[in-house]
């Protein structure tokens, strides 16, 4: 349990738990109160984590799936249990307001519970027959997925609990040991997962969460006993760490700048209506600190006016303010350099010439739903990932050029496209250089089994369950010959 008092809440080193000799805070970004103080791991107890992962990447690969996936739902059934606790954690270190928190907890509820039914079906193996060539008389290759070693995974502060989940679950799902790093800012969530973890008959070594420093995490990366890394992050980050690894087999899942594109046939009062309450909703939810929150809306003139005004209004509708209250649905950014840094790329987009249709104003870390129209090409607004409850709103002539607007970015990860019709749906598909296409809403929505990633800057690999899974493992075939097929 975190402890805000004498002692520091333990982190878990090759499944127990330790402290080390050094602490941190976790502060609350809403009102600065203390949430939780954290052990660090020496340089020592880091070494014993990878070595202890290490020597049980055999023991663990050979643990028979039923024990893997009875690990795996005992602690969903702690995720359960122990929700409201969890949700109200999230909420204190990350700012999210509980509402959001909640529905957090239950997707990590989901992750676990996935990765159980996959841990039961993985690996059944796939046969293909090797006589469809006159070399390959009676052979048969056989092929299975066995770990390429120890995950190292880094998640972010935006979903303290799911996003460690997504790194966590899936390992224990496929086999494979992970040492599992949550952000410095929102340690608490993830490691709670440790407690409920510690509970299962997994072997020692199997799993740490470490709280290790930015500044510390280095030499984890270089670490050639740790060849897999999933991070998920800033894109910055995020390639430097793949740079500086190239022969590592590096899964990022990095920004994005969310497109909802509106297209003309999607014209009711209706229509617009849903539109433009899951386009607030969803530029705001977290604070807009998601990669796949709205940042960009791109309709057609068609309906432009109607859908701004419907925009507008539900922006200013949204219920901001202190993150325990369950109406509030927009809460304070993670910090207040962080909401500084969304003031200065909003002033400078007006600077700029940009419309500042609502918001554009900070308290502390809070900073106001906002909408822009009419942002600059040049400005940071319009190329970066925001990462703030901030929309810009562009007007567009048709489905080409609206989907020629969505592309135009350094980003890939999800559009949402507002359609009716089925044949623009797959052009959609073909056409969007994203990783995932929602039609009918907006790029927001994920379903935690669904495989989840992005192209160009927006990362390399997919997660969700059984895609992670994937990527800690390997394709071996043995080839079986002089047999009768
Ligand atoms: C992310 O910010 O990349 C995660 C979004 C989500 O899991 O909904």
């Amino acid at each position: 349990m975190p402890n805000t008092a004498a002692a520091p809440t333990a982190f878990w080193l090759a499944g127990r738990e330790a402290t080390g000799e050094t602490t941190f805070d976790v502060t609350s970004p809403w009102d600065g109160r203390l949430v939780g103080t954290v052990s660090v791991p020496t340089e020592a107890q880091v070494e014993e984590a990878v070595a202890a992962s290490v020597a049980v990447q055999d023991e663990l690969a050979a643990t028979p799936a039923h024990v893997r996936a009875a690990a795996l739902d005992h602690v969903v059934r702690g995720l359960v249990e122990r929700t409201e606790e969890i949700a109200q954690l999230i909420s204190a270190e990350n700012g999210k307001p509980i509402k959001w928190a909640r529905g957090e907890v239950g997707r990590a509820v989901s992750v676990f519970r996935f990765a159980a039914e996959e841990a039961r079906r993985f690996n059944g193996g796939e046969a293909q027959r090797l006589d469809t060539d006159a070399g390959g008389a009676g052979r048969l290759a056989l092929t299975r997925r066995f770990p390429r070693g120890t995950v190292l995974g880094i998640a972010p502060f935006n979903f303290p609990l799911n996003l460690c989940a997504h790194k966590i679950a899936p390992a224990i799902a496929a086999g494979v040991p992970i040492i599992l790093k949550p952000a410095p800012a929102t340690p608490l969530s993830g490691l709670i997962i440790g407690e409920l973890l510690a509970g299962t008959d997994l072997p020692a070594g199997s799993w740490s969460i470490l709280p290790v420093p930015n500044d510390r995490m280095e030499a984890l990366v270089q670490d050639e006993r740790l060849p897999v890394i999933s991070f998920t992050g800033s894109d910055t980050v995020g390639y430097a760490i793949l740079d500086s690894v190239p022969r590592k087999h590096c899964t990022l899942e990095l920004g994005g700048n969310g497109a909802a594109v509106v297209l003309p046939d999607w014209s009711s009062e209706q229509d617009l209506d849903w539109a433009a309450q899951r386009i607030a909703t969803f530029s705001n939810y977290q604070g807009g600190q998601s990669c796949i929150s709205v940042q960009r809306v791109i309709a057609d003139a068609s309906v432009y006016d109607r859908l701004v005004a419907k925009v507008v209004e539900r922006v200013e509708a949204q219920v901001t303010g202190d993150p325990t209250d369950p109406a509030t649905e927009v809460g304070p950014l993670v910090s207040e350099a962080a909401a500084q840094r969304v003031e200065s790329w909003v002033d400078d987009a007006v600077e700029r010439g940009a419309r500042l249709l609502t918001g554009g104003k900070r308290d502390g870390a809070s900073y106001a739903p906002t909408v822009l129209e009419n942002v600059p090409a040049g400005a940071t607004l319009a190329t970066e990932e925001v990462f703030g409850p901030v929309l810009t709103l562009q007007k567009v002539d048709g489905v080409d050029a609206a989907f020629a607007a969505v592309n135009d970015s350094k980003f890939g990860l999800q559009a949402g496209v507002f359609t009716h019709d089925a044949r623009t749906a797959f052009r959609a598909h073909r056409a969007l250089e994203v990783g995932g296409v929602v039609i009918g809403d907006v790029p927001s929505y994920r379903a935690d089994q669904m495989p989840y990633g992005g192209v160009k800057q927006s990362g390399v690999g997919r997660e969700g369950v059984r895609y992670a899974m994937d990527d800690y493992t390997y394709e071996r075939v043995l080839i079986l010959t002089g047999l009768d097929l």
